[in-house]
């Protein structure tokens, strides 16, 4: 990208891009942002950004080859790359190798095209890894196969994105009906769509289940794209994905060890307005506390989205087999498993979780040394 032009002022640059046009640079940004304001080797600013005037004034720009070279009437030179001044254009999000949209699914993602790959692959091969992972989050749900039959195989592919997020239920956690449950998932019965711990500040991102064993009568997985249910009540029930966006409700769970609770929204939006993340899971919401006034069409609300989530028409359901992961955005996608009989056979799964944080992390640094 090309600069045709550069205005001088004395609170900012206007720089002319071949094919984007004019774009200001406030002069305290520039100071700011100059290459001399950051550390040479972490890249971090040490600038003291109060050891600048408020409105530093410009006084010259000039190209030289791919560097603007700017002059401030305090003495300071700056030596801008153009690339530089052109990536950060303000008011513009830098590019995001982790940035990547969702692509929204209903009943439409089916057993046969969920995003599927070999564990070898992913262990072997850092393209795999980085396909894998765009994959992932973009329909936030895929399927490893062919996994060991040993306890650590799903774990040891979660740790190639990075580190595990430990939780109140462990570092990892055993998917087994027990004899004294601390929760409804350590048991056999149904568990209805849903998130797990939205009762923490910052529910868990990626999960990793991966099935040992599935050799009982019953024990089916669903799963459904929280987005896209949001965003059809979002156009069909506006007043309801308001309510469910705004009013924060509890959520709790507590045991001998724990008492873990957060108030949150069920639909949190980002800054643009975009459904960037869903706390759903009616059995550890807690009793609601919003004021009586509010109750009765917040109860509406959320027994409309509970109703889409019963709907066939957003789910996809398998039974996941011995050797299998499923992996899913623990903040977007909804899961959940058919009853099953525990007398008919065993059923294992382990489970793990790693944060968008750390996933987003890991996919930058594949794009740096993948193509
Ligand atoms: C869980 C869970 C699903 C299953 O452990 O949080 O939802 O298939 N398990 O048992
Ligand atoms: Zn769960």
């Amino acid at each position: 990208m090309k600069i045709s032009a550069l205005e001088v002022r004395a609170d900012a640059l206007i720089a002319t891009w071949s094919q984007k046009g004019r774009v200001t640079y406030p002069t305290l940004w520039l100071r700011d942002n100059c290459p001399s304001a950051f550390h040479p080797q972490t890249e971090e600013r040490v600038l003291d950004l109060l050891s600048l005037d408020l409105e530093p004034v410009l006084v010259d720009a000039q190209r030289s080859g791919d560097t603007v070279i700017l002059h401030y009437a305090d003495g300071h030179i700056s030596h801008v790359p153009t690339s530089l001044l052109f990536a950060n254009r303000p008011g513009r999000t830098a590019l995001d190798p982790a940035a990547i949209a969702p692509r929204l699914w209903r009943a439409d993602l089916t057993p046969a095209n969920l995003p599927r790959y070999a564990a070898s692959q992913l262990l072997e091969n850092d393209c795999a890894l980085r396909a894998w992972m765009q994959d992932t989050a973009a329909v936030g749900l895929s399927i490893v196969d062919g996994l060991d039959d040993r306890i650590d195989a799903g774990v040891e592919i979660a740790c190639k994105i990075g580190f595990l997020r430990e939780t109140n239920f462990g570092m990892t956690f055993e998917v087994v009906s027990k004899p004294d449950p601390n929760n409804l998932a350590y048991t056999a019965v149904t568990l209805p769509l849903h998130t797990d711990l939205p009762n923490q500040e910052v529910p868990p991102g990626f999960q990793f289940l991966h099935c040992l064993a599935n050799e009982a009568e019953g024990g089916g997985s669903l799963f459904a794209d929280g987005f896209a249910l949001a965003n059809d009540l979002r156009t069909k029930d506006p007043e309801a994905f308001r309510l469910l966006c705004e009013v924060p409700i509890p959520f709790r769970f507590h045991d001998r060890d724990a008492d873990i609770r957060t108030h949150a929204p069920v639909i949190t939006l980002d800054r643009a307005g975009t459904v960037s993340e869903i706390r759903w899971n009616a059995h550890i919401a807690a009793t609601f506390d919003m004021p009586a006034e509010i109750l009765p069409a917040y109860y509406r609300a959320y027994r409309t989205f509970m109703a889409m989530t019963r709907d066939p028409a957003y789910q996809i359901t398998f039974k996941l087999k011995a050797g299998e992961m499923i992996v899913f955005d623990n903040r977007r996608v909804l899961h959940g498993r058919e009853a099953f009989n525990p007398a008919t056979g065993f059923r294992h799964l382990h489970g793990c979780y790693v944060d968008r944080g750390e996933f987003n992390s890991r996919l930058r640094l594949l794009a740096r040394k993948t193509h």
